[in-house]
């Protein structure tokens, strides 16, 4: 049995920090494993500009530990104004390595999202120019839509049409849910890869509604049937150089999370190497886990991976069931079984 297993250290394509105390409190557990992260936009107001970016670089780099080793790689909020001089500029001087796009409405801080994507078009055809790569929330918002459906439909109506018209885009699904997404993926040999967070690859739909609702495991897009889980963790620990990490770690305080409307995210920054350790090894592909979460992404974003090395033992992590916030507890996600790798 593999008792220890050394990767290079990993990176978190998708994360969301925060700012503030909050930022203060989460940062260290991310920073603890990961040596870099794309930095989710959605901040109130959400980072818009280039130079709003800068400011929430700051704001990140001041925040952490004495001694960390992390560097934030910073993304910008798509909405129809964005100019997209501004983001070539944010690109040129290396502050930006991805716009995001959330359909307006779709998620947390989404007011500011697309509504009317042909708006967006001048700053996709200049991203497609640049080599600057797209960020997607996959899921359309329409209210007719059923939520469980919303990620199958935006591929067909949104995003496909999007890659089509701007061919050479690079675009990232990110925190993907469905087979559906898996294998459109899978139907393109270059310019798509997509995310999948630690969370995605554990529970279902059950683990949430069924016997008592658990806010803790609402997140959005919301995990889908097993067969769909299924395809997640088989693209996961295939070595497929289009499917990499992104925790989509999003912290929200208890009060946020348990009362009648609850706020969707799972906080997995602390537990994540564990659990991938868990998962990867129960699917027989602990030789896979580097390729997944230290080397597929900075090959797709076209960063060299990282030089230095993580050890996972096996042993029993001491994880945190929560963590405390100035502005109250964060419960850390719970995988429903017990660890046994450390990071
Ligand atoms: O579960 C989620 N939480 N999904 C998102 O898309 C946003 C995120 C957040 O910011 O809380
Ligand atoms: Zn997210």
């Amino acid at each position: 049995m593999t008792q220890s297993l050394t990767i290079r250290r990993p990176d978190d394509w998708h994360l969301h920090l925060r700012d503030g105390d909050m930022l203060r409190a989460v940062l260290p557990h991310s920073a603890r494993d990961f040596a870099r992260a794309i930095i989710m936009p959605n901040l109130v107001p959400p980072v818009v500009t280039g130079a709003q970016a800068a400011a929430y670089r700051d704001r990140i780099m001041a925040a952490l530990p004495e001694g960390a080793d992390f560097t934030p790689l910073m993304t910008l909020y798509l909405t129809e104004d964005t100019d997209p001089n501004d983001v070539a500029r944010a690109h040129a001087e290396g502050l930006i390595h991805a716009v995001k796009l959330y359909p307006a409405g779709a998620t947390t801080n989404s007011a500011s999202g697309v509504s009317n994507f042909d708006k967006v078009a001048p700053v996709l055809d200049r991203m497609a120019e640049i080599g600057l790569p797209l960020c997607t929330h996959g899921e359309v918002t329409d209210s007719e839509i059923d939520i469980f459906d919303r990620e199958a439909v935006f591929i067909d109506r949104v995003l496909d049409p999007i890659r089509r018209a701007h061919p050479s885009l690079r675009v990232i699904m990110e925190h993907i849910t469905t087979s559906d997404a898996a294998d459109y993926v899978r139907s393109n040999d270059s310019g798509l890869a997509a995310t999948i967070t630690t969370h995605h690859l554990v529970i279902n739909r059950n683990h949430i509604l069924a016997g008592g609702i658990r806010p803790h495991y609402y997140c959005l897009p919301v995990a889908k049937r097993e067969t769909h889980r299924l395809a997640l963790r088989a693209a996961a620990t295939s070595g497929d150089t289009r499917f990499f990490l992104g925790t989509d770690s999003a912290p929200h305080t208890d009060g946020a999370k348990l009362r009648p409307c609850g706020c969707a995210g799972c906080f997995t920054a602390p537990n994540t190497m564990s659990i991938l350790a868990q998962v990867f090894e129960e699917d027989g592909a602990l030789d896979k886990l580097e390729a997944f979460s230290s080397l597929n992404g900075p090959a797709f974003y076209g960063l060299p991976p990282n030089e230095t090395q993580i050890t996972l033992r096996r042993e029993t992590p001491a994880h945190p069931t929560s963590i405390d916030t100035p502005d109250g507890p964060v419960t850390v996600f719970d995988p429903g079984f017990d660890l046994h790798w450390t990071s």
